[in-house]
């Protein structure tokens, strides 16, 4: 790690209940370049992408120069889900994923013979964090009968005990047709993203109890007085948040969801409740409309309150033309890991596909029986 760069601690609360034990981890905050700085490493990253074969896949989360410069040399910038699916289906022979390890992994797994980089390899996440392979297999272990639904964000070892995977923007979807099929269904790591599918499906879960530490801050209580100040304003909520921040929302979805919701609803006011690297694309696909942050637990400036993931801050322009230049960084999964955890990913693609094509959602549900 340069010695120059700041390491902020990241202290979480594991709640109890079959989790983990983990409550720290940290996070580098790299510098931000000068306007020269900036330029000169936009110059070269152009130039190496073309001369390195490569494509910049990019998170909403991620610094906005980072989403800018994706989308401006025939990259993505987009939320987990499609970022997985370009990845697959780009001919270029290495992608440049901007984002959290989990999203490097889901990139290789689907395309193995490709070189993924990521600007930083330590860039994790607190659900991955606190669902650790050993502990979730224990989990499962004591839960035979039921089929595993995982969260995009863990690890491919993780993933490879699943059955299915799902981000959130098909969760619902996917679990309302797998509720339908009659299966029972263990979850993780989210509590809330699976406490809120489980209130909108009625499916039969039992959920891991791992947190997201950047919408977990989220208050209702405090939206409640925001949206008082804002009577006009709509409610725009990512389902990582808890239930009495999702229980004020007129829109509830993933990023791109988000997205769509500010397009769509008749508002030209939002209070956005998700990590405020999406303030980037709402104000700049939507001008003329005003996005307020929703309010996080205090003003005291932490990781825990300031509403950005202090993971996906670590991706920066230095590094990302540093391994581009290099080769560093690489990710790595085991090929007998990540065809294992391949499957259950292919599920969540072709299912969301065949909705695309129109299919209907309960022939998309192959017939398997539990973990
Ligand atoms: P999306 O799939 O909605 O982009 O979410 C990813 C994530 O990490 C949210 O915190
Ligand atoms: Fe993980 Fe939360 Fe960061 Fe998303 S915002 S990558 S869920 S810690």
């Amino acid at each position: 790690m340069p010695a120059q760069t700041p390491v902020v601690d990241v202290e979480y609360e594991q709640p109890a209940g079959p989790t983990c034990v983990t409550r720290h981890a940290w996070a580098r905050v790299p510098p931000e370049p000068s306007p020269t700085e900036r330029d000169a490493l936009k110059d070269r990253i152009r130039h190496l992408l073309k001369a390195r074969d490569a494509v910049m896949v990019s998170h909403y989360y991620v610094h906005p120069d980072l989403q800018d410069l994706a989308e401006e040399t025939g990259g993505l910038v987009s939320d987990s889900l499609e970022m997985a699916r370009f990845g697959r289906d780009h001919p270029a022979q290495t992608l440049l994923v901007s984002g959290v390890r989990f999203m490097g992994e889901t990139s290789k797994i689907l395309s193995p013979h490709k070189r993924v980089l990521m600007p930083d390899l330590d860039a994790t996440c607190s659900l991955d964090l606190g669902c650790p392979e050993p502990a979730f297999s224990a989990f499962c272990d004591q839960h035979p009968d039921r089929t595993v639904v995982v969260y995009a964000n863990t690890s491919a070892a993780v993933k490879a005990r699943a059955d299915w995977v799902v981000t959130s923007s098909c969760a619902l979807e996917i679990v309302r047709a797998l509720k339908d099929a009659g299966h029972k269904l263990l979850w993780a790591p989210d509590r809330h993203l699976g406490g809120y599918i489980q209130r909108e499906t009625g499916a039969d879960m039992v959920l891991w109890n791992g947190s997201c530490i950047v919408h977990d801050e989220f208050k209702g209580f405090e939206l409640e007085a925001l949206k008082r100040e804002h009577p006009r304003a709509k409610v725009l909520v990512h389902p990582e948040s808890p239930a009495d921040v999702v229980a004020l929302a007129d829109a509830v979805g993933s990023t791109s969801g988000i997205l769509k919701a500010a397009r769509e609803l008749d508002a030209t006011e939002f209070i956005v409740a998700t990590d405020n690297g999406m303030m980037h694309k709402l104000r700049s696909l939507n001008p003329g409309k005003v996005f307020i942050e929703a309010p996080t637990a205090g003003n005291s400036a932490t990781c825990k309150s300031c509403a950005h993931c202090p993971w996906m801050a670590m991706n920066s322009l230095m590094d990302l033309a540093r391994v581009l230049e290099t080769g560093a960084n690489e990710v790595l999964v085991d090929p007998a890991l990540g065809l294992r955890a391949r499957l259950p990913i292919d599920r969540m693609l072709a299912f969301t596909q065949g909705l695309k094509q129109g299919q209907a959602p309960g022939s998309l549900v192959p017939h398997f029986g539990a973990a």
